[in-house]
């Protein structure tokens, strides 16, 4: 997995991490869909999502582009609406492209995400995450996530799982 081989690389956060900007993305092309494919598979591996599951989440969720300021992009994530707490919003995958990791993107990306929830009628995040992905966890966890409950094979076999929440 990515994180794994970059858990052993060291972190190299420069002193002021660059401004994140967010946006939503409405417009998709199979071009575009094609490319969002490849940065889930890339980030995810062969957990990724495909074209067929990013043109739904196109139509009925959020997708987001994040970039640095002068337009670079560095990440991206996808969110849906939870239906039994419509004010929650979850994290189907948030991920910051390799070139950019460990060089507090990820907060500068969370943090940004958080400021946009208003904007979403939402005041809260709900997400997993395997608890051996340490970047991801402390970004969690620095974002101020807690942790609501601890899933065995959330997504099958071998695949456990921490839930976690903003509020
Ligand atoms: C998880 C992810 C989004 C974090 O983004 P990032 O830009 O690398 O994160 P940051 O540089 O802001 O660092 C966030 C925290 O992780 C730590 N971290 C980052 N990379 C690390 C590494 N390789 N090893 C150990 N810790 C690391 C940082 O030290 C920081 O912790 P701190 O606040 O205690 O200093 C990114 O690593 C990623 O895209 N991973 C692949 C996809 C993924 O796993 N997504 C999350 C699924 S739940």
């Amino acid at each position: 997995m990515p994180y794994a081989d970059a858990a052993c690389r060291a972190r190299v956060h420069s002193p002021a991490p660059p401004r994140v900007e967010l946006e939503r993305i409405t417009e998709f092309s199979s071009e575009r869909l094609v490319e969002l494919a490849h940065l889930d598979r890339q980030a995810f591996g062969s957990a990724g999502l495909r074209v067929y599951e990013l043109a739904v989440l196109a139509e009925a969720g959020i997708v987001l582009e994040a970039r640095r300021a002068g337009g670079e992009r560095v990440g991206g994530c996808q969110l849906i609406r939870v239906c039994d707490k419509p004010d929650m919003l979850w994290v189907v995958g948030i991920y910051v492209v390799p070139k950019w990791q460990n060089r507090g993107v990820g907060t500068s990306f969370m943090q940004a995400l958080i400021t946009k929830l208003p904007e979403f009628e939402a005041s809260g995040l709900r997400l997993t995450v395997d608890r051996e992905n340490t970047p991801a966890v402390r970004l969690y966890e620095h974002a101020g996530f807690l942790l609501v409950d601890e899933v065995d094979e959330f997504y099958g076999p071998g695949e456990d799982r921490l839930v976690m929440e903003w509020h």
